[in-house]
């Protein structure tokens, strides 16, 4: 949520920061901006809507080069606080003009700091929480050039702001002293402004007369280094520098960093110096282009056998045991597990959904799924003995971060179910397990999703395992047959033309129902998700069953439902069930579009559509039955003229609550 880049080196800033704005584009499109420090000059250029508006901004100036400087940093924004428009678009700036500041999150207290500063002359210009940061910092950077360097770091209380002591809006202290590393004036107003600062945020900050370096810090909120030679990027994700370096660095919680040219220096907001953990990116720029697709959405579709077989490559060691990534917990704290909760949001939601079938037919623990954003706030009953699972692509999802820290407070046991390195989410918790299915850009998870699934299995798989429920020949049985999917799942894929056709012909329809029963339940919700994000269009998922309790009515003539059923052979008291299903909704003049294995002939005659998919072992279904329907969504979106990488209202990443 909001794109973050920052740069200092010797290239054109404006060209590194507008490549990494491409890049980020996919965490929010409501409006774009890039500052640049050069020439004695801090230059700001921003616009309302999608990047391409900025592009033509800056295209349409006479100069060859409408922002010099090789010091700068770019944003593109998801709105929280204050309307896409062209004033609220960042970077914002102080009252001398002097300052630019970037952000991603919200800060939460900035209503009574904006109070502050306008009751000692401070004019904001914009309706967002971001510029007090700007403000904050002119008051700060006057009042770290009064103070004596010695007592920067002690004074850690937050001070309101004070008429006649750096707090009225003036020239404001000159950034440009040379100083420590770390130890920068622009360092340390920073480190001060955040200790004020309430709430999630990344920000990235800038000086018309510091050049020299780029400063950002965070909380809550996503923000990596990219070590490069003689340059160093500050970005929301490697995305944004990967095509300069792919030597990277974390920056922990509470943590402001200070790049320049011969490299960074990392400090917590008192000051003090901490080490970052620098880490080697194991993809390269051209994963995370298209590769000659028309959207990243198409591209993602089809990597999902390679996403699935990456995922599960080397899960099995020599002796037969699973094989987690980070494991800060033995083997006798995965035994003493009592019960599980999975904690996700959205389409990660979902994944969790169909673990817990898993979960509990191999472990016969009892495993309850909830979204993320609902934990924290009904009390859990957590304990040592509770293993909780969150899943999240992204890893900096901050609802899933606030039940994971919320389930830590509590002493439960966490482990990650993770797509990103270096993320937070993987950092807060006991145990990760890496989805390895590269960068994800379009907004709608796809084959992240087929990697949650398959990971939380061989969750499920490990539990049993350590907890002695199954046999060791049992598990690699199962992870065998796991092993296969990726198989299946292009095969899958190279049968879905009559679902795309079936989708143009449906762009018009108003609405669509998603049936499923057992498993094939959240593959409905999946499907209905997808829709909506996708095409804004009203669908809903149910549970085959609970049909008749009520949603039944929406049921009208011509109305599309697609159902998932189950296997005939693993599952045959629940096909019978949705058969009957299937009539029902029929009989009311619904057009059932049936998703069935192969050789499943009993649904045939209650099919108005039939799309099959090859037939494999009911927990393992979701791997294809999903498919149809993640295509059935696209193909409809694109025939509705819809931009399916970039759908209106989301961002990818969501780092607000
Ligand atoms: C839908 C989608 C979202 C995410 C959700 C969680 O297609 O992508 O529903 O699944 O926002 O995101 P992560 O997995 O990053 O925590």
């Amino acid at each position: 949520m909001c794109g973050i880049i920052g740069y200092v080196g010797d290239q054109s800033a404006l060209d590194v920061a507008l490549n990494g704005l491409r890049r980020l584009e996919y965490r929010g499109y409501d409006s774009s901006g890039i500052a640049v420090v050069g020439a004695g000059a801090l230059r700001i250029a921003r616009r309302a809507g999608k990047l391409a508006n900025l592009e033509k901004l800056l295209s349409e100036g006479a100069e060859a080069d409408p922002m010099p400087g090789t010091t700068g940093m770019g944003h593109t924004r998801w709105a929280t606080h204050g309307g896409p428009t062209d004033a609220n678009a960042h970077p914002h700036t102080d009252c001398t003009g002097a300052i630019a500041v970037i952000h991603n999150g919200i800060i939460e207290n900035f209503a009574a700091l904006r109070a502050e500063l306008e009751a000692v002359g401070h004019e904001l210009a914009s309706e967002t929480d971001t510029e007090v940061v700007a403000h904050l910092l002119e008051v700060e950077l006057g009042n770290v050039a009064a103070a004596p360097a010695a007592a920067v770091p002690e004074d850690v209380t937050p001070r309101p702001i004070r008429p006649g002591t750096g707090g009225a809006p003036g020239p404001g202290a000159s950034a440009n002293l040379t100083a420590e590393p770390g130890t920068h004036p622009l360092t340390m107003a920073l480190q001060r402004v955040c200790r004020r600062l309430e709430g999630a945020f990344t920000l990235v900050v800038l000086h018309r007369d510091s050049p020299e370096v780029v400063v950002g810090a965070r909380r809550n909120s996503p923000l990596v280094v990219g070590l490069g030679a003689g340059e160093a990027f500050l970005a929301s994700d490697v995305s944004a520098f990967i095509a300069h370096t792919r030597e990277a660095m974390e920056i922990g919680q509470d943590q402001v960093v200070e790049a320049r040219r011969d490299g960074v220096t990392v400090t917590d907001f008192a000051g003090e110096v901490v080490e970052g953990r620098r880490y080697h990116v194991d993809w390269d720029a051209g994963a995370a282009e298209k590769g000659g697709y028309p959207y990243f959405m198409l591209k993602e579709i089809n990597e999902q056998p390679t996403a699935l077989a990456d995922t599960l490559r080397g899960r099995l060691s020599t002796d037969g045991a699973i094989v987690l990534d980070e494991e800060r917990l033995s083997v006798q704290d995965f035994r003493d597990v009592d019960k599980v909760f999975i904690v996700a949001c959205g389409t990660a939601y979902h994944a969790g959904l169909i673990a817990k079938y898993a979960i509990e037919h191999w472990t016969r623990l009892p495993c309850e799924v909830e979204m993320a954003s609902e934990f924290r706030y009904r009390d859990p009953v957590l304990d040592r003995s509770t293993l909780v699972i969150a899943i999240s692509q992204s890893g900096e999802t901050l609802d899933t971060l606030m039940a994971v820290k919320h389930a830590r407070e509590q002493k439960a046991r966490v482990l990650a179910i993770c797509n990103t390195n270096g993320s937070t989410i993987p950092r807060e918790s006991d145990a990760v397990l890496y989805t390895r299915c590269g960068p994800e850009v379009g907004v709608a998870s796809t084959k992240t999703f087929l990697g949650q699934v398959a990971a939380c299995l061989l969750v499920g798989l490990y539990l049993a395992q350590v907890r002695g429920v199954l046999y060791g020949d049992e598990v690699a049985a199962y992870v065998e047959r796991l092993q296969r999917m990726p198989d299946l799942v292009e095969r899958t894929l190279g049968r879905l033309e009559p679902i795309r056709e079936l989708a143009r012909s449906l762009a018009d329809a108003k609405a669509v129902l998603f049936l499923g029963r057992h498993v094939g339940y959240p593959v409905a919700l999946e499907g209905a998700l997808k829709l909506k994000e996708l095409a804004y269009m009203h669908a809903e998922g149910f549970p085959a069953g609970e049909l008749k309790h009520g949603p039944i009515a929406l049921i009208e003539p011509g109305l599309p439902v697609i159902i998932v059923a189950p296997s005939p052979r693993g599952r045959a008291h629940l096909h019978g069930k949705i058969v009957s299903n299937i009539q029902e909704v029929r009989a009311r003049g619904a057009r059932t579009i049936v998703i069935a294995e192969d050789g499943d002939v009993v649904v045939e005659p209650y099919a108005d559509h039939l799309i099959r998919v090859p037939a494999t072992s009911s927990l393992f279904a979701p791997l294809v039955t999903t498919l149809p329907l993640q295509v059935f969504a696209c193909e409809l979106a694109l025939a509705r003229g819809l931009d399916v990488d970039q759908p209106r209202n989301l961002a990818k990443s969501v780092t607000v609550e």
